[in-house]
């Protein structure tokens, strides 16, 4: 299996949402499959500029000539797209969002019925089931700041032909990049690695293993406390 993973964080390799998706991978490849990495913010990527020259003049080409010429054949080659994100005003990163709109080369124009939804059917029939796995972490504790997010990736993947295998979706999300607090999320990250063997192994994550990542890391009022006491010591510095 041949896992592609898009990190869309301004952040790249020194983020929180890099702390969820490396051990994922490594779940991933301990079970046998290939994965590779692709930091959205060392690439140049266009917005799209809604021109249709992918669909009409040049079907399957973009107008752009950048970075995403190479990413749309690595997306081709995948098994498994995971989209990294952290949460920005309750969606993706503008750096994703990009990557997202210049996949339109990989859809046709047309539009058909499946169940009681309308899509844009895949351009290469070639490829085989298509499936993604969605990690995000955001500042706020809780989970309901991701309802949005979550609804864009089921719209993205319910066209036939394409599966959510899972989702990883970590609130409190600071903690992540904690050093010292590594030892109290150990088993959040445990159940990241799991994930990627599921996904290698069996196509998706377990309910078991969802669950997992389903609980919170600490609670609310503590993580609160704690992050505005930090901001009150940085803003205090800064005004000696
Ligand atoms: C522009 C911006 C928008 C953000 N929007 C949200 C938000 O809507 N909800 C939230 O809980 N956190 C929000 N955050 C916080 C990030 O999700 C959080 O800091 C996350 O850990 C960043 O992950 P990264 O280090 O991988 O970039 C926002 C941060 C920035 C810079």
């Amino acid at each position: 299996m041949n896992i592609l993973a898009v990190n869309g964080s301004p952040r790249g390799k020194h983020g929180n949402t890099e702390q969820l998706l490396q051990p994922f991978l490594k779940g991933a490849r301990d079970a046998g499959a290939e994965t590779e990495v692709i930091y959205l913010k060392d690439k140049k990527i266009e917005h799209c500029t809604g021109c249709y020259t992918c669909w009409g003049k040049t079907p399957g080409v973009c107008a752009h000539r950048d970075d995403m010429e190479e990413l749309l054949e690595k997306r081709r080659q995948a098994d498994v797209t995971v989209y990294a994100t952290p949460l920005y005003v309750y969606t993706v990163t503008g750096l994703m969002k990009d990557f997202m709109d210049r996949s339109l080369p990989l859809a046709q124009p047309y539009i058909t019925k499946s169940g009681d939804r309308y899509a844009h059917p895949r351009r290469y029939e070639d490829q085989k089931i298509k499936k993604a796995v969605l990690i995000s972490n955001c500042g706020f504790p809780g989970r309901q700041y991701f309802t949005g997010l979550v609804e864009t990736f089921r719209n993205l993947y319910s066209k036939p032909g394409n599966e959510l295998a899972g989702a990883i979706l970590c609130g409190a999300g600071i903690m992540l990049g904690i050093p010292e607090a590594r030892q109290y999320i150990q088993w959040y990250l445990d159940a990241c690695e799991d994930a990627g063997r599921e996904v290698a192994q069996a196509g998706a994550i377990s309910e078991q293993t969802q669950s997992v990542l389903e609980r919170e890391l600490i609670d609310f009022e503590t993580y609160v406390n704690n992050a505005n006491a930090y901001w009150d010591r940085t803003l205090a510095g800064q005004s000696q």
